[in-house]
């Protein structure tokens, strides 16, 4: 097959996980023989410094017209003191809103020899194996009025309509009856208005999915099970703010927020493959930026964008297979193992695609 491919390596350490992502579509395109044509833009704080915009209009159209997209990521103390519309993240919000992707799938499962990497205890995150469903172009991020006002105080809005709430739920019992067939769903019902119109979503719409069990959990709560009893979760779905903290949180039970990877994906168009931690200035440039997340991320675009499920198992079980090696980057805490740089992280998983 042939696909054309939007490249946004955005800053930090974007365009070095993006690196290692291009070298492993590029064995498996040889591998499998398919053409992976990729068309590199511009995005976040790279964008801003050369056409003073986080998002120009030729990187949404060129998305637009492609069959995915693939994220680095954005953002950098660099730009941190840009009024809100010249900061990097607006660019990310933008394109997630130009491309209507609503659903940003997070799957968050541990390899074991990297279990003892997580301060939490092996015995308590063994075994776990989650997705969390997070609503990504509503809520808080994009609610009008967020502004500070001429007082100095300032606002932010919640709003959802319901066929926003409706259409990201419906994402989490279908992404349910494809695993353990248990969702979660995680709101705040107990204080806000959103969150109650949220709960009686579900509990309306869960005659349509009689063979997935449902529980609501409250927010607070979802973050202490989190971590508790990881292995009482299976499918979560929740609004926009609630799940990017949760997914971070969730990051915890694989070792490190480099493991995690993510699809935003629309009702029809183009979906968009991006890790789910960010630029990470602190490490950047060192070659030792962990590719897990945006590899197993351009696994993710080959299974839900081009249906190469093959080639994404290939994906995946070369990740493992390095892992299973004892070989990790630094940001994973390990007891053993061979700690490598994100060069020898690439060349590791592309050996094992090759073999
Ligand atoms: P971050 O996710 O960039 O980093 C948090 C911590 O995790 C850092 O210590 C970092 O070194 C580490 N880390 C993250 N990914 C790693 C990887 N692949 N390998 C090794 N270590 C990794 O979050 P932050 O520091 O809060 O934010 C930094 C910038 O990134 C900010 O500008 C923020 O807005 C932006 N951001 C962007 C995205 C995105 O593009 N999707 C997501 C989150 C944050
Ligand atoms: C993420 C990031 C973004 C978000 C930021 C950078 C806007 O944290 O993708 O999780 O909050 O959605
Ligand atoms: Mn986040």
């Amino acid at each position: 097959m042939e696909k054309s491919i939007v490249v946004l390596p955005g800053d930090g350490i974007g365009p070095e996980i993006m690196d290692s992502a291009i070298q492993v579509l590029d064995a498996i395109g040889k591998a499998f023989h398919h053409q992976f044509h990729y068309n590199e833009q511009l995005i976040g704080g790279a964008a801003i410094d050369q056409v003073n915009l986080p998002l120009p209009e030729e990187t949404i159209e060129a998305a637009k017209k492609a069959d995915a997209v693939l994220l680095g990521a954005v953002g950098g103390p660099k730009w941190d003191q840009n009024p809100s519309d010249k900061r990097p993240e607006k660019g990310l919000l933008q394109i997630r809103k130009a491309l209507d992707l609503y659903a940003n799938l997070r799957p968050v499962k541990g390899f074991k020899p990297l279990l003892n990497a997580s301060p939490l205890k092996e015995e308590v995150i063994q075994g776990s194996d989650l997705v969390i469903v997070r609503e990504l172009t509503g809520g808080l991020y994009f609610g009008e009025p967020s502004e500070r006002k001429p007082d100095g105080s300032v606002i932010d809005s919640l709003t959802y309509t319901r066929e926003e709430i409706e259409r990201i739920v419906r994402k989490g019992f279908e992404t349910a009856q494809l695993r353990k067939k248990k969702l979660t769903s995680v709101d705040k019902a107990n204080v806000l208005e959103s969150s109650k119109l949220w709960r009686e979503i579900v509990e309306s719409l869960k005659a349509d999915y009689p063979d997935v069990e449902v529980e609501h959990v409250l927010v607070d709560a979802a973050a202490m099970k989190l971590i508790t009893n990881p292995r009482q979760f299976d499918c979560i779905v929740t609004e926009n703010m609630f799940g990017d903290i949760l997914s971070d949180e969730a990051s915890v039970l694989t070792g490190s927020l480099g493991m995690l990877p993510s699809a935003s994906l629309a009702e029809n168009g183009v979906g968009l493959f991006e890790p789910a931690h960010g630029s990470a200035p602190d490490i950047a440039g060192l070659g030792i930026a962990n590719p897990i997340a945006m590899i197993m991320s351009a696994a993710m675009m080959l299974r839900h964008s081009f249906n190469m499920q093959d080639e994404a198992d290939a994906i995946e079980n070369a990740v493992e297979a390095s892992i299973l090696e004892g070989l990790h980057t630094a940001d994973l805490n390990v007891t053993n193992g061979t700690k490598v740089s994100t060069h020898e992280m690439t060349e590791a998983i592309l050996s094992k695609l090759t073999q």
